[in-house]
């Protein structure tokens, strides 16, 4: 099986607000994005990594990938304005031999190679799988009314926790699969790359991934970030 990877590393950062872009923010004096890709470099179906970068994160990722020696990083393409447009840059940049295509966030360091594994496996069974890990919250749907001169929060109903998954990154699909998704829902506004090939109709298998697999995206997780990075280096999580 011959898997190509996507990274990405295009975003604006908005919700984190600090100077640094999110992708080189240091977690124990390590690139962020660097975690994922000594973890995707690890795993040999994955045979090369194109990182989808933007001009404020270009030469701090080549030079990380120069300093670190990650190999695999066979091209670095430049990203558009939304996720989406990221996904589909790295996917015209996509080898021509793939047979799976994984597509994951720079920003979620703390992959862990045996979901990876199993995530593939299971994408190469079925075409498109992707992680996630049990609801622990309770979760309602709000409205909002306009009640005189103020607008109140209301809760509209509450969802049934047991049927809720929260999904990560990484996401694995068949390369013919997601390009036809890709292309075919171009405009679409969507969070997820498996919600294109949801949209064409398509099972896609969820695959137990871990709670330690967060994705930076305001300030306060980089407190979490640093200690889940001492867990990863004692070896108790990877
Ligand atoms: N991403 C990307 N290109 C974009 C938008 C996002 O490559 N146009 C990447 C980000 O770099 C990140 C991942 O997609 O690794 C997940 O996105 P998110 O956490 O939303 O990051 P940002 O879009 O950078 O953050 P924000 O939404 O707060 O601006
Ligand atoms: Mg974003």
């Amino acid at each position: 099986m011959f898997v190509s990877a996507i990274v990405l590393a295009a975003g604006k950062g908005e919700r984190f607000k600090l100077r640094v872009p999110k992708p080189l923010v240091r977690i124990n004096s390590k690139p962020a994005v660097l975690y994922s890709l000594v973890t995707l470099s690890s795993i040999p179906s994955v045979r090369d990594i194109i990182v989808v970068v933007n001009s404020r994160t270009r030469t701090g990722i080549e030079k990380a990938i120069r300093k670190y020696n990650i190999r695999k990083v066979k091209r670095i393409v430049s990203g558009g304005r939304m996720r989406q447009d990221s996904v589909r840059c790295g996917l015209q940049a996509l080898d021509k031999k793939s047979d799976l295509v994984l597509i994951h966030d720079g920003a979620r360091p703390f992959i862990e190679k045996k979901a990876i594994v199993l995530l593939l496996r299971e994408a190469g069974r079925t075409g498109a799988a992707i992680l996630g890990v049990p609801v622990k919250a309770t979760i309602k749907e709000a409205i909002s009314r306009q009640l005189s001169a103020v607008s109140r929060l209301f809760v509209k109903r509450t969802l049934n926790r047991s049927a809720l998954w929260e999904i990560q990154t990484p996401q694995a699909f068949k390369r013919s699969l997601i390009v036809r998704a890709h292309e075919r829902y171009a405009g679409c506004e969507v969070t997820d790359d498996a919600m294109l090939v949801e949209k064409l109709g398509v099972r896609v298998s969820i695959v137990m991934g871990a709670y330690t697999n967060i994705k930076i995206t305001t300030p306060e997780d980089l407190v979490l970030a640093e200690a889940i990075a001492r867990k990863f280096k004692t070896g108790s999580s990877n």
